[in-house]
């Protein structure tokens, strides 16, 4: 086999690698699923003899995602089988009928790609000067729509020929609550303030003005009727649950430097990636700045988006 060419993968945007401060690791705490696979273990082994259950857990994300750390940071008395998976999960990642139980963290809300019609300056789909899907362009919000309508579509396409029948599959996303347009919660604002930081940035002359005309959020934020439709289209999977959590700090008070920390290990890459690794600091320290003028507006929005838990189960088909 020969050495893959990194230019011909799609394109990803991995969370800041390592263990230091500004990294996704160190920022994100609501992550811990291995417990509840542990409890499910205890549970079963109500019934069996635990030493004769043994697991595989498959860690799966983008090529250029760091694995090394989390690796590293496996814990060492832990009762799985551990190995990573590289690559897309829109294609096909593991053998056909392999998996019993997969679990999607708040990764589905991230497109394949930016729909190319938004940063055609010629198309009537054209964002101009904002970053993601407002709702205030119709076409804009269709192109986002409809690609993510694709993804979905292929990621259960994969997923349907990758579990086995009985299997389960949770998602966790981020949606935004039926009947509220994203820009009316704090996350809505959020990006916003972001965007207008990057004019703010052009105008100033710090970047290039063409550079954030063609810079796009490759994020979508469905409402849960719009996944359930989108679900129901797959004839392979039923809808067991599908309900909002009550994040645990959902109601945290933030200061202006806890929404960087929490944005920029997840941003960051995509940043440097488009605007060149020098601009980083700047942006990030003007987008606190910008959240520490508009934290009363953010902290009225009560209309948060919600994080969506389904469960579904790959039906046993007959073909
Ligand atoms: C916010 S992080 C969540 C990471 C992890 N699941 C967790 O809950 O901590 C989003 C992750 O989705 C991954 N991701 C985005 N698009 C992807 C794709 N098409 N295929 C595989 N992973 C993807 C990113 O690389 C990133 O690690």
């Amino acid at each position: 086999m020969g050495c893959a060419n990194k230019d011909n993968l799609p394109k990803s945007y991995p969370m800041v690698g390592g263990d230091g401060t500004q990294s996704y690791a160190q920022n994100s705490s609501y992550q811990n699923i291995i417990e509840a696979v542990e409890l499910k273990l205890i549970q079963l082994a109500e019934h069996q003899d635990p030493s004769a259950l043994e697991f595989q857990v498959f860690f799966s994300d983008q090529y250029d995602n760091d694995f090394n750390t989390l690796f590293k940071t496996l814990p060492h008395s832990r009762r799985y089988f551990a190995a990573g998976v590289p690559g897309s999960f829109y294609g096909r990642l593991f053998p056909k009928s392999c998996l019993h139980f997969v679990h999607s963290c708040y990764a589905l809300h991230w497109l394949s790609k930016v729909p190319e019609e938004i940063v055609d300056r010629n198309s009537p789909s054209w964002n101009s000067d904002s970053i993601h899907c407002t709702g205030s362009v119709k076409g804009v919000a269709e192109a986002y729509s409809a690609r993510f309508r694709n993804d979905v579509e292929a990621f259960l396409n994969a997923r349907t020929q990758e579990v086995v029948p009985g299997g389960l599959i949770v998602i966790l996303i981020l949606a935004v609550p039926d009947g509220i347009p994203f820009p009316k919660t704090a996350a809505g604002v959020l990006y916003d303030v972001f965007g207008s930081c990057l004019i703010d940035m052009a105008k100033m002359g710090l970047i290039s003005e063409e550079k954030v005309y063609s810079f796009n959020l490759p994020i979508y934020h469905a409402t849960p009727k719009e996944l359930e439709t989108l679900i129901q289209r797959n004839k392979y999977f039923s809808i067991e649950r599908m309900e909002e959590l009550n994040h645990p700090m959902r109601n945290t008070p933030f200061t202006a430097e806890d929404y960087t920390s929490n944005l920029r290990p997840v941003f960051e890459e995509i940043i440097k990636d488009h605007f060149g690794n020098e601009y980083v600091n700047q942006i990030f320290h003007n987008y606190t700045i910008k959240i520490a003028e508009n934290l009363s507006i953010i902290e009225e929005k009560t209309n948060d988006i919600i994080d969506l838990f389904i469960l579904l189960k790959r039906i046993i088909s007959t073909d």
